[in-house]
C-alpha cells in the first residue's frame, strides 16, 4: 500500500469515526475505492479499529463482495441461485469459464468471473451482470455477443 493509498484508507476509516461497529460499511468503502481489500488494508483497519487482524479477515472472507485481490478491469457475475440454475446457469458458467479463460472466483488482468446469488431478475433466468449492468435470458451465444460488446477482450 503506497503512502497515498494509506492516507486514502485512513480517510475512509475516519469517515466512519473508526468505530468497529462500522466495519462492514468501511470495508465497502475500501472496495468502492480500491476494488478490493488488501492484506495491508486489513492490517490498517485492524490497527485503527483496535481489532485483531483475524477479526477483520474473518469478516472479509465471510462476504463474497469483499475481494482480497485486485480484480480484473471488468467484473462478470453469473447468477448461481435456484431459478437461474433451473434455467441453465451452470452450463452458462462452464461456457463463460471457457470463453474468458478464467475459472469462477478467479480473475485475469481483463476480467473477474464471480458468482452471485440472485440479481432480482429471476423471470429472465439465467441472469448475469457485466460491470454492474444486468442481463437476462443469457444463452452461450448471447453471452459471447455481450462480452464482445461490453468488454475490450
Ligand atoms: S435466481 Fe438468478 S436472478 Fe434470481
Amino acid at each position: 500500500m503506497s503512502p497515498q493509498d494509506r492516507e486514502i484508507g485512513l480517510a475512509i476509516i475516519r469517515s466512519f469515526d473508526s468505530k468497529p461497529k462500522m466495519l462492514i460499511q468501511l470495508l465497502h468503502g475500501f472496495v468502492d475505492k480500491f476494488g478490493f481489500v488488501s492484506d495491508e488494508a486489513i492490517r490498517l483497519i485492524a490497527e485503527e479499529l483496535n481489532l485483531s487482524r483475524a477479526d477483520v479477515h474473518g469478516v472479509v472472507s465471510y462476504y463474497h463482495d469483499f475481494r482480497t485481490e485486485k480484480p480484473g478491469r471488468h467484473i462478470v457475475k453469473i447468477c448461481q441461485a435456484e431459478a437461474c440454475q433451473a434455467m441453465g446457469s451452470r452450463e452458462l458458467t462452464e461456457h463463460a469459464q471457457q470463453r474468458l479463460g478464467v475459472e469462477l472466483h478467479k480473475h485475469s488482468e481483463a476480467v473477474s468471473l464471480e458468482p452471485v446469488y440472485c440479481l432480482g431478475n429471476c423471470a429472465c433466468a439465467p441472469a448475469m451482470m457485466i460491470d454492474g449492468k444486468t442481463w437476462g435470458r443469457v444463452s452461450s451465444d448471447r453471452f459471447d455477443a455481450l462480452i464482445a460488446a461490453e468488454l475490450d477482450t
